[in-house]
């Protein structure tokens, strides 16, 4: 789609923003290392410096001091309109252009970078349908013709279009309906399987974390780092009382949702032909509401179609104690990151 690479690995060092007049950083010295092609997800009280924190890495603000690199190329100092080019931003306030109209704010940067016209706009079309948006309907209408969470999604479509290396997303589901926000979710979680590209999301919903990160930054005060841990990290082992606050109570039911059958699966329990057959990608919770329907073992099967082993109540619960127990030890497992759950949803 673009000369463009895949995905940058981005490297903060050191950031820090201290806005004029204020006494306090609004961030003080964040270091952060977020590997190509993850996707790291910010959550943190209001006011604790998500926003500014993204808006220095495409250098929307200025730094105070430290240092950004991406793809190993420290950024901090050349040219910022250069960089933004590589950088896909949904701002929070979404932020579309008032007097164009949907398909022209899609297609504005891809336009600049000098896209032919049919190029261009294939690609609107392309990615008006990934948002959900009928092209017929609200290409050529103005953001103001939009209600907020279409506007939202547009803003999305605008920051995928010129298919930049790495995505900043503040809240960029914030505004839509909760039915219309799980497509969104589902729609963006496979997508990511496909592009990989490097994604900084923020959002103040933990669910919304849990199933889109490959990581989640638990930030507290001035942007520091409370918690940088896998999903399956951050409910097992959570690292003080304000992460325990973030996962709630309902620990194991959390950890089923991610740990997949594939993980678990126990050659020893033979679910014989006739039991129901669940993919090796399955969630432990998906898996469980299969078992409660009264069923007394399902068989798992691989990619493949072949047999890898069956599951029962018992092994769901053994699975889950394992797991609680390898994190206890400092065990770390690729098992909970949406990495896997999405390339394990991807053939489903
Ligand atoms: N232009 C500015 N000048 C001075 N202070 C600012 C400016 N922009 C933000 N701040 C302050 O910096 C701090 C961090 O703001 P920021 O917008 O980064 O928070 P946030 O984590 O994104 O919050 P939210 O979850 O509400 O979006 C806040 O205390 C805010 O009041
Ligand atoms: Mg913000």
């Amino acid at each position: 789609m673009s000369d463009m690479p895949a995905a940058l690995g981005i490297e903060l060092e050191d950031l820090t923003k201290i806005y004029a007049g204020s006494p306090e950083p609004a961030v003080d010295r964040v270091n952060m290392d977020i590997a190509a092609g993850d996707l790291v997800v910010f959550v943190g009280p209001s006011g604790c410096g998500k926003t500014t924190t993204m808006k220095m890495i495409n250098r929307l603000i200025e730094p105070s001091s430290g240092i950004i690199r991406l793809g190993g190329k420290d950024v901090t100092k050349g040219d910022p309109v250069q960089l933004r080019r590589q950088i896909g931003y949904v701002i929070q306030s979404i932020g579309l252009f008032p007097h164009m109209t949907i398909e022209a704010n899609i297609g504005e940067v891809p336009k600049m970078l000098g896209w032919p016209k049919g190029k261009l706009a294939a690609r609107v079309l392309e990615v008006m349908a990934i948002v959900g948006l009928d092209p017929d309907k609200f290409a050529k209408r103005y953001p103001r013709q939009l209600s907020g969470g279409q506007q939202q999604r547009v803003g999305v479509a605008r920051a995928l279009a010129a298919d930049p290396p790495v995505l900043l997303m503040d809240e960029p589901f914030g505004a839509t309906d909760p039915i219309t926000r799980l497509n969104m979710q589902r729609e963006f979680r496979k997508l990511q399987q496909d592009l990989g590209k490097t994604v900084i999301f923020v959002t103040h919903d933990f669910e919304e974390a849990l199933l889109l990160g490959d990581k989640i930054a638990v930030l507290g005060d001035r942007s520091k780092i409370v918690q940088y841990d896998t999903p399956l990290g951050l409910v097992g082992r959570p690292a003080d009382q304000h992460v325990s606050a973030f996962v709630g109570s309902s620990v194991h039911v959390r950890l089923l949702g991610l740990i997949t059958a594939g993980k678990v699966a126990d050659p020893s329990i033979a679910a014989g032909p006739e039991a129901p057959q669940v993919v090796a990608g399955t969630t432990l919770r998906d898996t469980l509401d299969v078992l409660l329907g009264g069923i007394a073992s399902v068989r798992v099967v691989g990619d493949d179609g072949k047999t890898v082993g069956g599951l029962d109540y018992a092994a769901v619960q053994r699975a889950v104690s394992g797991e609680l127990a390898e994190l206890a030890a400092g065990g770390t497992q690729p098992t909970g990151s949406a990495r896997s759950l999405r390339a394990a949803a991807a053939h489903r």
